[in-house]
């Protein structure tokens, strides 16, 4: 069997387009222009690129946005109190501040602090809480993407087995308790494996439906695998350069193996990845919708 590829790219492609038309209606229909903060703190290449790429979407998608860079050496409170000014703006519907921060920083009480109806990258405890007794406001967008690219490819999460490889409060975890829950979309069976698991193939084998948050280049092989399952693969890995000087990306999974025995499975890039950003606007445009009391 060669598995399907779940292209995450054209998927996400697609919700670009609904968003883009959500907002010209947002605006035609009711002058509301959702509005987006980012914060970043310091030169991490990865983190600029990460931030002007979210602006950028911003642009392409009509969302208003604000961008904050501040120094490397800014102060706890500097931050809190731009947080708190951006809380308190009605132009801004959703604050993102990018992780991660300097290690002068206590990364927690800057999430604590942003207003929880902000907090479009669903990490503040309310919004965890929220996810766990299944009222959610924000979900955490990158497992909030596995799950609209699951159903978007027509998997059916209902009463399926689902193992988890990772348990991270930004992935494992929240992917774990959104397929848990009792509706649509989700309603499967779940377990979650992490380093301290016994045999963990035994757990991986049994998956019908395998979601990989481990960080650990191409370390789910094909025997770990069973036949015809779904595979989602959520790590992200530089493993070199081409000849042209772009990065060769690689993710949790032996890729090249695994499709020939799964149904269906994510490449890496191209699969979660692009996910992640859209889910952002989603939120984002959610969050205004609610401000608005228009859900
Ligand atoms: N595509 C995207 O948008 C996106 C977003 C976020 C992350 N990622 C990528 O996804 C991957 C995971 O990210 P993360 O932030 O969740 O990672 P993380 O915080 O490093 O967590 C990794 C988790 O995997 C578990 N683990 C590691 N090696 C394992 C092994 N051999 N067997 C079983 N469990 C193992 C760890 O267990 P312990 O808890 O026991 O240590 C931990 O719970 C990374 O490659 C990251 O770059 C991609």
């Amino acid at each position: 069997m060669t598995a399907e590829i779940i292209n995450g790219a054209e998927i996400s492609k697609q919700i670009r387009e609904e968003l883009k038309e959500e907002v010209a209606q947002l605006k035609e229909k009711n002058n509301l222009v959702p509005g987006l903060a980012t914060v970043i703190v310091g030169e991490d290449p990865a983190s600029q690129s990460y931030v002007g790429s979210k602006v950028r979407t911003c642009d392409e998608l009509g969302i208003y946005s604000e961008r904050y860079d501040m120094p490397a050496d800014a102060g706890q409170q500097e931050l809190l109190s731009l947080v708190d000014r951006l809380n308190k703006d009605p132009k801004i519907n959703g604050i993102l501040v990018q992780l991660p921060l300097p290690k002068h920083i206590d990364e927690n009480e800057v999430l604590i602090a942003i207003d929880p109806k902000k907090d479009v990258d669903g990490f503040h405890p309310i919004n965890i809480g929220k996810l766990m007794i299944g009222e959610p406001d924000f979900l955490p967008c990158t497992p909030h993407g596995i799950q609209v690219l699951l159903q978007r490819a027509g998997v059916e999460t209902e009463g399926a087995d689902v193992v988890v490889v990772g348990r991270s409060n930004i992935v494992g975890k929240p992917i774990a308790n959104i397929l848990l829950q009792k509706r649509e979309g989700a309603n499967a069976t779940v377990t979650i494996c992490h380093t301290r698991t016994r045999n963990l193939a035994s757990h991986t084998k049994r998956a019908d439906i395998l979601i990989v948050a481990a960080g650990q280049p191409k370390s789910i092989t094909a025997d770990m695998v069973k036949e015809g399952a779904v595979v989602i693969d959520v790590g992200v890995h530089r493993i070199g350069k081409t000849a042209e000087g772009k990065n060769i990306l690689c993710g949790d999974v032996d890729f090249e193996a695994v499709k020939e025995k799964a149904k269906a499975i994510t490449p890496v890039p191209r699969g979660v990845g692009p996910m992640t950003i859209v889910m952002l606007m989603t939120n984002t445009v959610k969050s205004a919708r609610m401000a608005a009391g228009l859900c």
